[in-house]
């Protein structure tokens, strides 16, 4: 089926961070870097090198260091120009020149289908890619392309799955899967944070989805869970009832910077596959008596 190309991107990062207090009380989470980049330029790096460059970062308060981030940086660019750091300087200005950045204010912590809502007037009528920061893969094809080749096969909503263990599957978003040939899904139902005994497979919903602008309305008339939020897993299972919708197993390592040793164990290996890093971080790793 012929779509369309995706050009739009969705990035719910109005979240308050509270799993990295105090570290967050005054800088968002998204900002914190592994090694020296921050989280959300990597996964805005995945977004662009997926062919999609029309950025919506759906914000809230405290969370304006995000928008210097993308944005230039006159008095550091004339310093650095001055200073002659060209490599430094060249390094900054890639950052505020990867994509259109736009800002739509989430109000109120109402959860990631109401996050997703607040984008709505931006995207508009197209379908778009919606990216979860605390999920950073690591892949030879950025796994949104890996997403977006699905879309264009099939023309529905996809998401992205990874096996999970059992007992992990409580904090997840779980699909029951009918496979369609080799790691492509069709979804017959999706719970959200299921009980692990009751999770209709291991097959979990990791931060990378590809939605088609029918979500809204429903999204719209989903009703908030038992803490007040609307899920987005809600939605998609109603939407589930009139359209197909599907899955990719994505090939890639994935990282949850969302908790405290996901984030650690992505700076080591992040380290590690740093030419200008590798060598003395893994002598040094070894040297420790553990
Ligand atoms: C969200 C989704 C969940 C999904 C997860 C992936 O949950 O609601 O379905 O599996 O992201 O990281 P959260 O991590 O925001 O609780």
């Amino acid at each position: 089926m012929q779509q369309p190309p995706v050009r739009k991107a969705v990035f719910p990062v109005a979240g308050l961070g509270t799993r990295f207090l105090p570290a967050t009380k005054a800088q968002p989470k998204e900002m914190l870097p592994l090694v020296d980049k921050p989280t959300i330029q990597y996964v805005v790096e995945e977004a662009v090198a997926s062919g999609l460059d029309e950025i919506t970062l759906v914000t809230g308060r405290n969370k304006r260091a995000i928008e210097d981030h993308f944005d230039a940086a006159f008095e550091l660019e004339y310093y650095l120009q001055d200073r002659g750091k060209m490599e430094e300087l060249a390094q900054i200005k890639t950052i505020s020149e990867l994509a259109s950045v736009s800002y739509v204010r989430q109000k109120e912590p109402l959860g990631l289908g109401h996050a997703i809502l607040c984008a709505r007037p931006l995207v508009g009528d197209e379908p778009f890619g919606v990216f979860l920061g605390d999920d950073i893969i690591v892949s030879r094809v950025p796994c949104m392309r890996q997403l977006l080749d699905v879309f264009e096969r099939h023309g529905g909503p996809v998401l992205a799955v990874m096996r999970m263990p059992r007992e992990e599957l409580g904090r997840y978003g779980v699909i029951a899967p009918r496979g369609l040939g080799g790691s492509v899904y069709e979804v017959q139902d999706l719970v959200e944070k299921p009980d692990p005994r009751d999770a209709p497979s291991d097959l979990a919903i990791i931060g990378r989805y590809v939605l088609t602008p029918d979500i809204f309305p429903i999204l719209a008339d989903t009703l908030p869970d038992s803490r007040g939020e609307i899920q987005l897993t809600n939605g998609l299972r109603a939407l589930r009832g009139r359209r197909l919708i599907y899955a990719v197993e994505f090939e890639g390592k994935r990282h949850d910077t969302g908790e405290k040793l996901g984030f650690l164990k992505a700076t080591v290996e992040f380290a590690l596959a740093r030419p200008d890093l590798a060598d003395q971080f893994r002598a040094y790793l070894k040297s420790l008596d553990l």
